[in-house]
């Protein structure tokens, strides 16, 4: 059986899918031209992350497809129902990057509560000329220990977060549709284990109450942060957003951030990705990614080896 990984894949996943007896396909096709590419060369399966799209159209135009992998989480670039509805497999990998992109929204928290983000962008421009001018503009850092993190949406990276803040002694409040209330486990380094049970609240008390607030909620077909949800925000919050670019209002918070409402904003995700507005790439008060919540070596591993074994268990 023939599988297509067209935006990139962990070798230890190409490993175990060539070891469970598949012939593996590692280029990258061009979106226009994926159709006549997969129907010649028979692709059984393909695997994407978030670059290429599978359509409807797509699917329809490539009877040999069996199956459609999702290296990561997000399966907004895929027609799943039409896919399954069609008798295809379509498989992600929910569990492999929560603490990577859980880690990826401390990095900007500790970097924007000391100013990295505008530091790193003076210092190389007027470190040397004007040192004793930018110690002075960043000296009003805070601790992130004893604030309020506020979690919207308590999935597997919502509950990563939550870890991470609690073992930094933060608070941690939490809304979410579904869920009412949920445990979360620590892991320390001698196999010591402590369970804390999460209450989650109305969005409105996180929106009240957090010093910062961040989102992981999967893309939605409304924005769930805009100017209403930035007026009710404690003044000087702090926003991160690594879920997906559609659910923050982009020109809401570049205005929020003008106003002083919101001091600093984290953003690994855009509305129009790959192209940014410009608006919030040249924004002192943001600190950029580009889409990298699941780009570390752990996460990408896990996530190789985890859709191998579901494809093998599928196909093989
Ligand atoms: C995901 O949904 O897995 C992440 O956003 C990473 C990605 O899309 O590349």
């Amino acid at each position: 059986m023939k599988i297509l990984i067209n935006d990139g894949f962990s070798k230890s996943g190409i490993d175990a899918l060539e070891k469970g007896g598949f012939k593996v396909i590692n280029v990258k096709v061009a979106q226009n031209q994926l159709e006549n590419y997969i129907n010649e060369h028979t692709i059984d399966a393909i695997i994407v992350r978030s670059a290429t799209q599978v359509r409807q159209e797509l699917i329809e135009a490539c009877p040999s497809l069996k199956l459609i992998g999702r290296a990561g989480v997000g399966l907004d670039n895929i027609d799943v129902e039409y896919a399954e509805d069609n008798g295809l497999h379509v498989i992600n990998t929910p569990m492999a990057s929560s603490s990577s992109v859980a880690e990826l929204v401390f990095a900007h928290l500790f970097g924007g509560v000391r100013f990295l983000h505008s530091s790193n962008r003076e210092m190389p421009l007027e470190g040397d000329s004007r040192f004793k001018e930018l110690k002075k503009a960043y000296s009003q850092g805070i601790e992130l220990r004893g604030k309020t993190i506020g979690i919207i949406g308590f999935g597997k990276i919502g509950k990563e977060v939550a870890k991470i803040a609690i073992g930094l002694g933060m608070k941690v409040l939490v809304t979410d549709n579904q869920i009412i209330s949920a445990p979360i486990t620590l892991d320390f380094f001698n196999g010591q284990k402590t369970t804390f049970t999460i209450e989650t609240v109305d969005k409105s008390e996180v929106l009240k109450n957090s010093d910062f607030i961040t989102l992981h909620v999967p893309d939605q077909d409304n924005y769930i942060i805009t100017a209403t949800e930035f007026e009710k925000m404690k003044d000087g919050v702090g926003i991160i957003n690594t879920a997906r670019g559609g659910i923050l209002h982009e020109v809401d918070l570049v205005k929020a951030i003008e106003s002083g409402k919101v001091q600093f904003a984290g953003l690994d995700v855009f509305e129009t990705e790959p192209t940014p507005a410009v608006q919030l790439l040249m924004n002192p008060e943001i600190s950029l990614t580009p889409h990298i919540g699941a780009a570390t070596k752990e996460a990408q591993d896990k996530i190789g080896l985890e859709l191998a074994k579901q494809i093998i268990e599928l196909l093989g």
